[in-house]
């Protein structure tokens, strides 16, 4: 399969990642959100991106203008009308199953019938939303990582119900916009996150504890560890209210207390302060 039509849901930091992926090697792609606004930002974001690349000399002008030339906006986010004909679906939308499982419902009912649909969920049960799309057979999880652009891992994720032909098509898919795949069934965190939550955690609790400072904490890891990036930048990055949903559908699932959210975590989602994002969280940024 060379899929060429990509539909992907969700414009923001993953969403609106995914899509320069895609865009970048080759696939037409809509990208859809609840509000115009919101998807004009995803794609004003991959525009800002495709620039800075350019004026690093690791893309060419052509190669950028011709990746933002396949980027269409849409947000017919009730009717998901503009993902009729695609050949390859992607939801990446806030990580919460009540919304998830209404876009695979949808889906169900409006793709064509052997279009792949992809969760990029980190966490949720993808065997639910499989369900929920009535045709489970061709649900996988393509789990992209943050930011999508530069690193390259894709989970390809499995339920019972996965068909091996829809394994096939993730796999060649990876291939054809360049990643590279791992497989791990459908079980909450696959594989990186079920390693790296309860470390981020346990960072968090280091600092909540005045144990050490977060510059030192990330320090630590990174001189030390030979880290690329400290785990309380890396929260940050993530987003802190992201992390939350994904460690409590984790904490749901395996009920052991190292899934659990840490007060100070909790603290600072309330406050809205999510990291990057919001240009705080354990880090200030401009
Ligand atoms: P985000 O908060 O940047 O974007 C979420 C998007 O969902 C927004 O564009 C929002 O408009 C849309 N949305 C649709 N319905 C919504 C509703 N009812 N409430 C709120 N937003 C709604 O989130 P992000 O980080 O792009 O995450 C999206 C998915 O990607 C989640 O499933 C997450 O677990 C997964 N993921 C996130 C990673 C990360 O590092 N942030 C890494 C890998 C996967």
């Amino acid at each position: 399969m060379g899929t060429q039509r990509v539909g992907i849901i969700g414009s923001g930091l993953m969403g609106s990642g995914i899509a320069q992926v895609a865009a970048y090697a080759g696939s037409d792609v809509v990208l859809v959100d609840v509000e115009e606004s919101r998807v004009d930002a995803g794609i004003a974001g991959i525009r800002r991106r495709l620039e800075r690349e350019v004026q690093r000399g690791r893309v060419t002008e052509e190669d950028a203008a011709a990746a933002a030339g396949r980027l269409t906006a849409s947000a017919d986010w009730e009717s998901l009308q503009s993902l009729a004909n695609v050949d390859v679906v992607i939801e990446a939308v806030v990580e919460d199953l009540g919304v998830k499982t209404a876009v695979f419902q949808k889906l169900g009912r409006v793709c064509a019938p052997d279009t792949l649909l992809a969760s990029n969920t980190s966490s949720l049960p993808l065997s639910d939303l499989a369900a929920a799309s009535g045709r489970p057979e061709h649900v996988i999880g393509l789990h992209f990582f943050n930011p999508p652009w530069a690193l390259k891992l894709v989970e390809i994720v499995t339920t019972a119900s996965t068909a091996p032909e829809t394994l096939d098509d993730a796999l060649k898919l990876c291939d054809q916009w360049g990643r590279v795949a791992v497989q791990v069934k459908d079980t909450p965190g696959f594989i990186a996150n079920r390693l790296l939550v309860p470390f981020i955690f346990d960072a968090i609790r280091l600092l909540d504890n005045g144990v050490a400072s977060a510059e030192d904490i990330d320090s630590a890891c990174k001189v030390g560890l030979n880290h690329t990036m400290g785990p309380l930048a890396t929260a940050d990055l993530i987003g802190l209210d992201t992390l939350q949903f994904i460690a409590a559908s984790m904490f749901e699932e395996y009920g052991e207390p190292r899934f659990k959210s840490p007060t100070l975590l909790r603290r600072l989602v309330a406050l809205g302060h999510l990291g990057r994002k919001t240009g705080r969280g354990f880090f200030r940024y401009e």
